[in-house]
């Protein structure tokens, strides 16, 4: 096994020793830009984790798979904000209101496939199979990108096809990196199935924490603007719960706030604490919570499956620090 120490070290020699491309400066520049405004860079944390669980050192081949599950990521949030039409992302402005669309479709479009030449240095034995993952993987989220944006236009959705959207735009990547490291190290199927489990209950997790801080969190901390999903009409899953929840009369003027106008920044302000105060006032808040905490240990059904004592433990310990996140 490797220490969390040590893969904390290999993740920051990782991402400050990458290089890319000088020129077109306006191509490469928003994805240098995104690499250094770090984020918590959790998919890589947690390919590097599953394989330390099976593997006592890190090489280039399970090294630069890690950097680019990272790298696929930063191209669906450069991509996703200007989808969401969002100004602040790991609190700096977003590459879109820097650099404009155009150049942040372009970056976003060559990270994706530098993503793909990282994924290529996985061991020539396992190499289809991590090639397979990561193509459907990319191709789910961009499945869950468009749930996510068609929701916007419906005025309800279930519960079930709330956990589908987040499940594909979010879930599945955080899955893939939780079975990719114990592909590349070699571990049996059933282990990489469960742990490929693990990941999805924790990237469902990790969506629905989104969300909560979305409209509960601190901006400083968050980095990302809040209300922002108020705003966009986004089916969060405190609306969802909330709408599930409400009797006719609650429902009927939640549906109606919830498509209150918002073009000044007095206008967002105002829908904002109104949508809030519906959350809070039907408890979805604390329901947020406690959904976290059951796909959490939904994560650790999965993961006890394969897995007991010290790597256990260290799949408890990831789990726990995504639930506990304030950004
Ligand atoms: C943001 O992902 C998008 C979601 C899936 C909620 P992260 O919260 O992992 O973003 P960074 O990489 O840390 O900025
Ligand atoms: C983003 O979901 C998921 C992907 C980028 C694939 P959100 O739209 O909720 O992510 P944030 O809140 O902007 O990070
Ligand atoms: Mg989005
Ligand atoms: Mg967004
Ligand atoms: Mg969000």
């Amino acid at each position: 096994m490797i220490s969390e120490n040590k893969i904390d070290a290999a993740i920051s020699q990782l991402f400050s020793t990458l290089k890319f491309s000088e020129t077109p400066a306006n191509l490469y520049d928003p994805l240098r830009y995104m690499i250094s405004i770090g984020g918590k860079r959790i998919r890589p944390k947690l390919c590097l984790t599953t394989y330390s669980l099976y593997k006592d050192t890190f090489d280039e081949t399970v090294l630069q798979p890690a950097a680019g599950l990272e790298i696929f990521h930063s191209f669906t949030l450069i991509h996703d904000d200007i989808m969401d039409r969002s100004p602040l992302r790991r609190g700096v402005p977003t590459v879109w209101t820097k650099w404009g669309e155009d150049g942040a479709i372009l970056s976003g479009d060559v990270m994706c496939i530098d993503s793909y030449k990282r994924m290529a240095k996985a061991p020539a034995g396992v190499l289809e199979k991590v090639l397979d993952l990561f193509s459907t993987t990319a191709s789910e989220v961009c499945d869950g990108q468009q749930l996510d944006m068609d929701f916007e236009k419906v005025k309800e959705v279930s519960m079930a096809d709330y956990m589908k959207m987040i499940g594909l735009k979010t879930g599945v990547l955080i899955a893939c990196s939780a079975k990719m490291g114990a592909l590349i190290a070699g571990a049996s199927e059933d282990i990489c199935d469960a742990l490929y489990n693990y990941g999805y209950s924790l990237g469902l997790a990790f969506q629905v924490a989104d969300d909560y801080l979305d409209a509960f969190g601190d901006e400083k901390v968050f980095g990302k603007p809040i209300g922002g999903d108020i705003i966009n009409q986004k089916k969060c899953w405190l609306t969802t719960r909330a709408l599930e929840k409400a009797d006719d009369q609650t429902k009927a003027s939640l549906l109606s706030a919830l498509e209150m106008k918002a073009e000044t920044e007095e206008e967002k302000g105002e829908k904002i604490s109104i949508v809030r105060n519906f959350y809070t006032s039907l408890r979805v808040d604390e329901d947020a919570k406690y959904e976290i905490l059951r796909l959490n240990e939904e994560a650790m059904e999965h993961a006890a499956k394969v897995c007991r004592g010290v790597r256990l433990e260290t799949l408890r310990r990831f789990a726990d620090k995504l639930v506990g996140r304030t950004k």
